[in-house]
């Protein structure tokens, strides 16, 4: 395994970090862990000098830190920086932060944590946790040596991470990154942004959640004619690991094979190491990932605003990304929770007021029918 300083910390991470949010379950159930495997895979791991667990309070149901705790028993804890975060979103008051924490610390069964983050960052959560005291409060935690070190995770656009990163002096950020994802989100700026401030980077999603791991036909063919034979996964998190600014990967791996396979990978990487011909591979790929669109909607945003509330670009968007990676479970999940009832397609009252507007001429009308016909009904996913 190798391994990178962890930015500012003398801290050496391994490259390759477990994230414990896509264990193995039982029967479909996602709260329903599959013990013994996992612990075999999480051990397997720290075996072959994989550093660092990541869990949450929320993942598998609650269950994941339960796990992580039991995996990390006999010696493992102490070979182990253990990672799990702070559920922004059920804080509503000052007192929410000692009690969160503790009943974590009582899950995990550990008197601290290695590294603790502030969950998903967006603009509304972290102005409220920040409004209530939270750096205040997690410096206190770390003189207790309750927490080592702060950081926080992050879902929103670009200006809001800045603005998140100027904000504090933190030790490290976790981002969606991945070849698809360089101007999404904090993107490759705030990649870039974060490394400047010295500020150590960890990557989660690197294979978009593992909507990487099987391209389209196209790029299958670009990948299997170059002269090194990877896979589709190894080109990945090569791409990943070939930034300077990234300490660590986070793969949520669900198989012992998986956790083999990327432990491997690992050992090939290197910063720099892809040429200048194997980046143009990459950007071909991706060029190919976004010709795949259901609705030529390019975002501009000139329909908009929707007299009754639909984010009338959103929905093509979630479709689109349906569409692209033929995996319709994360797009379900951002329209049926992440958004407003208001905004979403269902809603469209077909006044039509939007179509004269779109420099596309889509018939806005007819295509948020179809979006809220595969976004609305479980049924009609399945049969996609
Ligand atoms: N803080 C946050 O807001 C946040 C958000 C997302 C993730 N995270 C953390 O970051 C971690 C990494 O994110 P992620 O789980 O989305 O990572 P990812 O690597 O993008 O996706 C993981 C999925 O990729 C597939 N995969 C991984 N290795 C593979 C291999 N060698 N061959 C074939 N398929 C492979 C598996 O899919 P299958 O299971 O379908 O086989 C696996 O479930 C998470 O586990 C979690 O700890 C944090």
């Amino acid at each position: 395994m190798k391994y990178r300083k962890f930015g500012k910390t003398d801290v050496q991470v391994s490259i390759l970090g477990f994230g414990a949010m896509r264990l193995p379950t039982i029967g479909g159930d996602d709260s329903k862990i599959d013990e013994p495997k996992a612990i075999e895979m999480i051990r397997y791991a720290i075996d072959h000098g994989v550093n660092y667990v990541d869990t949450a309070y929320g993942y598998h149901g609650g269950k994941s830190e339960i796990l992580v705790g039991k995996a990390l028993k006999e010696g493992y804890r102490e070979k182990t920086y253990l990672a799990t975060k702070l559920p922004v979103w059920l804080v509503n008051s000052k007192d929410d932060f000692d009690r969160l924490l503790n009943e974590q610390l009582k899950k995990l069964d550990t008197d601290y944590i290695d590294f603790y983050l502030l969950h998903s960052l967006s603009k509304g959560t972290w102005q409220n946790v920040y409004n209530l005291g939270v750096l205040e409060w997690a410096e206190k935690k770390i003189k207790e040596g309750k927490i080592r070190y702060l950081g926080f995770s992050f879902h929103d656009d670009l200006e809001t991470f800045k603005k998140i990163v100027d904000a504090y002096n933190w030790t490290f950020c976790q981002v969606q990154y991945n070849y698809m994802d360089i101007n999404y989100q904090a993107g490759k700026e705030g990649l870039k942004y974060a490394g400047s401030k010295g500020i150590a980077v960890i990557v989660m999603e690197p294979l978009r959640g593992g909507r990487l791991v099987n391209p389209p036909e196209e790029a299958k063919k670009l990948f299997e004619n170059y002269k090194i034979k990877r896979s589709p996964v190894e080109w990945a998190l090569l791409w990943v690991w070939n930034h300077p600014e990234v300490s660590m990967l986070l793969s949520g791996m669900s198989t012992l094979e998986q956790v083999r396979e990327n432990i491997e990978i690992a050992d090939k990487a290197e910063i720099g190491l892809l040429t200048q011909e194997e980046l143009q591979i990459i950007e071909r790929v991706r060029d190919i990932y976004l010709g795949i669109k259901a609705i030529d909607c390019t975002q501009c945003q000139y329909c908009m605003p929707c007299p009754y509330g639909v984010n009338i670009p959103l929905n093509f968007h979630l479709y689109n990304e349906g569409v692209r990676y033929n995996s319709w479970g994360a797009p379900w999940w951002q329209y049926n929770y992440g958004m407003n009832p208001e905004e979403r397609a269902e809603n469209c009252q077909k006044c039509g007021e939007c179509e004269p507007k779109c420099p596309q001429n889509l018939p806005i009308r007819e295509l948020l029918e179809k979006v809220a016909d595969a976004l609305t009904s479980k049924k009609t996913l399945e049969e996609q």
